[in-house]
């Protein structure tokens, strides 16, 4: 789930191991360990907690080397806790092995090792790897690496070093990501792009079950049946600067701030108002095919599940296609019905969360045709997706996922013109849309002013324990982001709910402790908006209205306004979600919380 990254080449590894760990920090993780080559043995130094218990540990006596591996862990088999920690050895202490994801069979192999005199030392998974290596070790490392591998079930990204072969990192992955990043008489592995960009841009991206072995003189590409593959080596785009934080306290803030910038982005070049149209490069699909779908269906989780609720509204109000959004891994376990005539739009920031990627390759095998929108560029979602659109957001560090949102929300409303166009809408329709959608960026410019008025409501409620989130129509999906925004990083308890729905339960728990977030903006569903607002006035809730500029029925009923401004119908989410960020970030750190890596979450969520 978390960070792994290698290196091989002429310099101390350790500084290199250490910043690139810290680079990956904002992915969350419990514990953090090295493993170096030191011309003796390998010295292993692991601890629980953060990167900078680890960079004590190793500045008391620092390890020398040129080759190393280094690992942050997001525990699913044993606590957090030191003998936990990654790197894992053998019994001899030759072999250090690091992992991100889950080895299903580790039980069974645990046992078959035992039984042949294996020690462990530790509860994890990861273990039997190292031990499985050790036993099939023959001289060559990668030889070891890729008999242990043929034995495992489940998902893995490894990096694994040894003495007895000194100078090789070997590393692999299924369905879990790793990057070989190719320097100039040294070569890098990590599982995330930001922890290699300060020494290369050039990257090699493995494919699943794929191994590599890397020296400091070059790089290899292989299966796991030691099969030789050729990858192409790609640039990457991104800038050090976007993986730091510019100034802002914390990245989640720096991203909300981004937004205006990453709908330019997620739009330029892909709109054309005079004649309604949207052009996207890397759908894979002809106006035929398009014309030919019966039904779309929306595969996701967490905030880009909500993306996508907007997105069906958006589809089917103005292609009227018949659309489903679903949880990516309630899909993939309940027998579905999909097949030709579907086409499946699977929506994920990081391109690598387990769920939404069995859920799409659930959905290819039953054959359906899957569109992939995600941000990382090169991530597994994209690169097995038939075809796709990027978001363009730039890396997302804040775990609690801002920019992202926006930018989906976007490409969704550049999805759904090229549909509506291909299937013969009318074209006024669509050039308002899109004129509409380019007034966005100055829009969020002017919500972003608020933001000293939002820590002011902020401090009025830092103390509450509950809070409702309430909005119809296109804010029903952004009342549910909300409230998921000020869970993950506030750790208030939220809801989301249809403003509507409140009096089929949630009014019970309304008195005058209870804040009450509403969704009030002049859009087709205001006027009833405004009646539930006032019952919720009449049982003394406590109202924050996120309504448009100037309305006075809104200030009459509400305790405290944030105003945005006016916008088309299908596009108020790009607006009104911005306070709500916003909101729930000052709230979290008035509370003291880590915004950016908030307790029990990662970035991206590789298992299951
Ligand atoms: C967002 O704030 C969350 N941390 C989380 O719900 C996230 O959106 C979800 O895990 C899906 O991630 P993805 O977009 O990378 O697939
Ligand atoms: N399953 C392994 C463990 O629990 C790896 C966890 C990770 O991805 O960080 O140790």
């Amino acid at each position: 789930m978390c960070g792994i990254i290698g290196y091989t080449g002429p310099q101390r590894c350790l500084p290199i191991l250490i910043d690139g760990l810290r680079r990956m920090e904002y992915r969350g993780y419990d514990s953090a360990g090295v493993a170096i080559i030191n011309g003796k043995g390998v010295v292993v130094k692991k601890d629980v907690g953060k990167i900078a218990a680890l960079e004590a540990l190793v500045d008391a006596d620092p390890p020398h080397g040129t080759i190393g591996i280094a690992h942050t862990r997001w525990a699913t088999h044993g606590e957090p806790s030191q003998i936990n920690s990654h790197p894992h050895l053998d019994c001899r202490g030759h072999f250090a092995v690091v992992h991100n994801g889950i080895i299903e069979n580790n039980e069974s192999l645990r046992e078959t090792l035992k039984a042949k005199g294996h020690k462990f030392r530790s509860e994890t998974d990861t273990e039997v790897l190292s031990h499985l290596i050790e036993e099939y070790w023959d001289g060559s490392l990668e030889k070891a690496v890729a008999a242990a591998l043929r034995l495992v079930e489940g998902t893995y990204g490894i990096a694994v070093v040894s003495d007895l072969d000194p100078d090789k990192v070997v590393g692999a992955r299924k369905g879990s990501p790793l990057v070989v990043g190719v320097g100039n008489g040294e070569n890098f592995i990590a599982s995330d792009v930001s922890a290699m960009l300060a020494h290369t841009k050039q990257v090699v991206y493995l494919g699943d079950e794929e191994m590599v072995i890397l020296t400091p003189r070059g790089y290899r590409t292989q299966t796991l049946n030691e099969i030789p593959v050729d990858r192409e080596i790609e640039e990457i785009t991104w800038e050090l600067s976007q993986i730091e934080k510019g100034g802002f306290p914390h990245f989640m803030l720096k991203e909300i701030f981004e937004q205006p910038k990453c709908i330019q982005n997620a739009i330029r070049g892909r709109l054309m108002e005079q004649t309604g149209e949207a052009h996207l490069g890397g759908l894979n699909l002809t106006d035929d095919e398009l014309r030919s779908v019966e039904r779309i269906v929306m595969l996701a989780c967490g905030t880009s599940w909500h993306a996508a609720m907007i997105g069906e509204y958006m589809l089917e109000e103005y292609c009227r296609i018949p659309v489903e959004v679903e949880y990516a891994s309630e899909f993939r376990y309940r027998n579905p019905v999909i097949g030709p005539n579907d086409l499946v739009i699977v929506i994920s920031q990081s391109g690598e969360t387990a769920d939404t990627l069995a859920a799409m390759r659930e959905a290819q095998r039953r054959g359906a045709r899957a569109l992939g929108i995600c941000n990382t560029v090169g991530s597994t979602i994209a690169r097995e997706a038939d075809g796709g659109i990027y978001i363009h957001a730039g890396p997302e560090i804040g775990v609690a996922s801002t920019k992202a949102f926006t930018s989906q929300v976007a490409v969704l409303a550049v999805f759904t013109l090229h549909l509506a166009h291909v299937r013969g809408m009318n074209p006024e329709v669509n050039q308002e849309l899109i004129h509409e959608l380019k007034a966005i960026p100055a829009k969020i410019e002017r919500i972003l002013k608020s933001d000293a008025q939002i820590v002011e409501i902020a401090k009025m409620f830092q103390k509450t324990t509950n809070c409702l989130y309430l909005g119809r129509g296109y804010n029903f999906p952004v009342a549910l982001e909300g409230a998921l925004k000020l869970k993950e990083i506030s750790y208030v308890h939220a809801e989301g709910y249809p403003a509507a729905e409140m009096k089929h339960g949630p009014i019970a728990l309304i008195d005058e402790k209870m804040p009450v977030v509403f969704l009030c903006t002049r859009d087709s569903a205001y006027d009833k908006v405004l009646n539930n607002m006032s019952e919720v006035r009449a049982r003394r809730g406590r109202i924050i209205a996120i309504a448009t500029e100037g309305d006075e029925s809104v200030r009459e009923r509400a305790d405290q306004v944030i105003w945005i401004p006016h916008t088309i119908d299908p596009l108020v989410p790009l607006l009104s979600v911005v306070p709500l960020q916003l909101l729930s970030y000052h709230v979290a750190t008035l509370r003291g919380c880590n915004v950016d890596q908030p307790r029990n979450l990662a970035k991206s969520v590789t298992v299951e």
